[in-house]
C-alpha cells in the first residue's frame, strides 16, 4: 500500500494536467503541437490574450489545423482548416455551416447555424507563467477522435 502523502501545494495544476510549457514561449510561437499522454496530438495556439487548445487534426477529414486561420464568423472565433475550409469554434469545438432560410426566395438569404461539437477541446491552465493542458475525457466520441489513431500520427510514437 502507499503511504499517504500530503497534499499537492494549492498552486500546483489538477494532476491529470500535462504540462505544455511557458506561455511566453507560447504567446512567441502563437501555436505549438503537443503530444498528450503519449498518444493525443493537440494545437495550442494563442490568439487575442487567450489561450486553447484542441485535437490536432480537423474532425472533417483530418486536415492539419495548424496551419488554419483565425477568423471570426457570426461573432464566434474559429479556426478555419486550411483544406476545405471548414470552420472550427475555438471555445467549444463546433463546426459553424451557412445554411440557406429558404432556397426558393432569391437572393438567397443565408445564416450560421453550429451542427455541434465536433472537435475535441482540451481544457488550459495556466499556472506560474506554465502552461497545462487537461484532456477533456468526456466519454462520447466526438467526430476529430478519429484522427488520433496511430495511422494519423505524425511522429513516431512507440507503445
Ligand atoms: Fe478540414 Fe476538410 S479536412 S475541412
Amino acid at each position: 500500500s502507499t503511504p499517504s502523502s500530503s497534499p499537492p501545494p494549492s498552486s500546483s495544476p489538477a494532476p491529470a494536467s500535462h504540462l505544455i510549457g511557458r506561455k511566453e514561449d507560447i504567446v512567441k510561437a502563437g501555436r505549438l503541437i503537443k503530444t498528450v499522454n503519449g498518444c493525443r496530438e493537440i494545437l495550442v495556439l494563442y490568439h487575442q490574450g487567450t489561450l486553447h487548445a484542441m485535437d490536432l487534426r480537423c474532425y472533417h477529414a483530418g486536415g492539419p489545423l495548424q496551419h488554419g486561420d483565425i477568423e471570426e464568423f457570426n461573432g464566434r472565433l474559429c479556426i478555419v482548416c486550411p483544406w476545405h475550409k471548414y470552420k472550427i469554434t475555438l471555445a467549444e469545438g463546433e463546426g459553424l455551416y451557412q445554411a440557406v432560410d429558404d432556397p426558393t426566395v432569391k437572393p438567397l438569404r443565408t445564416h450560421w447555424r453550429s451542427k455541434g461539437v465536433k472537435q475535441r477541446i482540451h481544457k488550459v491552465t495556466e499556472v506560474k507563467g506554465s502552461v497545462y493542458v487537461t484532456l477533456n475525457d468526456c466519454s462520447e466520441a466526438i467526430e476529430s477522435d478519429v484522427y488520433q489513431t496511430e495511422r494519423y500520427r505524425t511522429g513516431s510514437i512507440q507503445a
